[in-house]
């Protein structure tokens, strides 16, 4: 990963050699024509946004791309996660089959994580891979989603089962989208920050303590700071770890919690981020059973997951064996055994896959439920 100050903006790169890109944050990105346009693989363009994204930006995106003969077109999927689905992968074909749009063509993401994802699966398979870019709109997507070249949809047996790895060119993100951005959906973002903190930086875990309230109250400076903290250190794990071999797997803390919470509950009853605040818990908790936290380092995670307004209990209706069959589904698993990402200190994660079962069973089961 490296930065640059020479542009207005703030630049990284995520380095991985002739497929290397930046993610370029700042405010105003969206009218912006250098900063976008470099990006495009030729005259053909694509922009997959959502019925939600579309009224707030997508003529500006649409203006900004047009112009030097571009056919600049978009396809509008309804909103949700529950539309994460290949159904509405193909809905994106078929645009871009009915415009004609050959291997030059250029996808862009407009929205959250669930469009990045959908757009970017689009564009692994289309005619066997086209160029995409993502131009993230959730704190969530700007933080996570957008970067690391992860696409894909969910099925009914399982959250993102159906995927590909397909790096965008570029990560084009515009903070002052995050003004029209519901405060749940804010909170839900904060959740893989908190992430960042936990799994590799103490410093940034005791900023985020300190300056939760400004973030919540959408201060520009604070917003921008986390949104630079946490590419930095996803940039980096994804440089060094693309197809998550090893320590990507760093990047779900929570997450296989979590995605049993969103299956269970249904897709998009739960936000993505909320589940993983709850799972993140969970998973601190049982650090803590096995000796790795303090009940002062315990303390801390409760705090800070409720203060960015995040769940800390788990739905009253799941049981044990509801949290266990969508675990054993879970992708970092290998043969039979569930692997977990659990805490070695704050700051600090590792996988692991040697959990006693009956631990994780009296977690599931006494883990507080509202
Ligand atoms: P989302 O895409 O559903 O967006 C949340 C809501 O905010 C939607 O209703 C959306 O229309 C709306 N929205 C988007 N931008 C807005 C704006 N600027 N103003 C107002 N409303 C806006 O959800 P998300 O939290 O962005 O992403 C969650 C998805 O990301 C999940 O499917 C999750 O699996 C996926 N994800 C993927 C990765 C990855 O590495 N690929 C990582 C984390 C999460
Ligand atoms: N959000 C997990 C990853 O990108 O690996």
């Amino acid at each position: 990963m490296t930065a640059s100050s020479a542009s207005p903006y703030q630049r990284l790169h995520v380095e991985l050699d002739a497929r290397r890109y930046p993610i370029h944050v700042g405010p105003g990105v969206l009218d912006a024509p250098d900063m976008l346009v470099p990006y495009l693989a030729g005259r053909q363009v694509m922009i997959v946004t959502n019925e939600t994204v579309a009224p707030l930006y997508l003529e500006r995106l649409k203006r900004t791309l047009s112009g030097d003969d571009r056919d600049v077109r978009e396809v509008i999927l309804p909103d949700g996660e529950h539309t994460k689905t290949l159904a509405s992968v193909e809905r994106i074909w078929d645009a871009l089959l009915a415009a004609g749009f050959n291997r030059r063509c250029t996808l862009v993401a407009l929205g959250g994580g669930v469009i990045g994802d959908m757009a970017g699966y689009a564009a692994a398979c289309y005619q066997r891979g086209v160029a995409f870019v993502q131009v993230p709109t959730t704190l969530l997507s700007q933080v996570d989603s957008s970067v690391g070249g992860k696409t894909g949809v969910n099925h009914p047996r399982g959250k993102n089962m159906i995927g590909a790895f397909w790096q965008p060119r570029a990560v084009l993100i515009d903070t002052d989208t995050l003004a029209t951005l519901p405060g749940r959906e804010l909170s839900a973002g904060l959740a893989e920050v908190i992430k960042y903190g936990l799994i590799q930086d103490s410093d940034f875990l005791a900023w985020l303590e300190a300056r939760m309230p400004a973030l919540r109250g959408l201060d520009v400076e604070a917003l921008t700071d986390a949104i630079l903290r946490s590419c930095a250190i996803k940039a980096e794990i994804v440089a060094r770890d693309e197809t998550e071999q090893g320590q990507r797997a760093l990047l779900n803390l929570g997450h296989t919690f979590g995605h049993a919470i969103e299956a269970h509950q249904g897709y998009g009853n739960w936000l993505h981020g909320e589940a993983v605040g709850a799972g993140m818990l969970m998973a601190a908790t049982l650090s803590q059973r096995l000796g790795w936290l303090s009940t002062e380092d315990m303390a801390r995670v409760e705090t800070l997951v409720a203060s960015a307004g995040l769940p800390v209990t788990v739905p009253a209706a799941m049981g044990v064996e509801a949290f266990l069959a969508t675990m054993r589904l879970d992708k970092k698993n290998i043969d039979a055994r569930l692997r977990l990402i659990l805490l070695s200190r704050l700051g600090e994660a590792c996988v692991y896959d040697e959990t006693p079962p009956n631990m994780l069973e009296a977690l599931l089961v006494e883990f507080p439920r509202a």
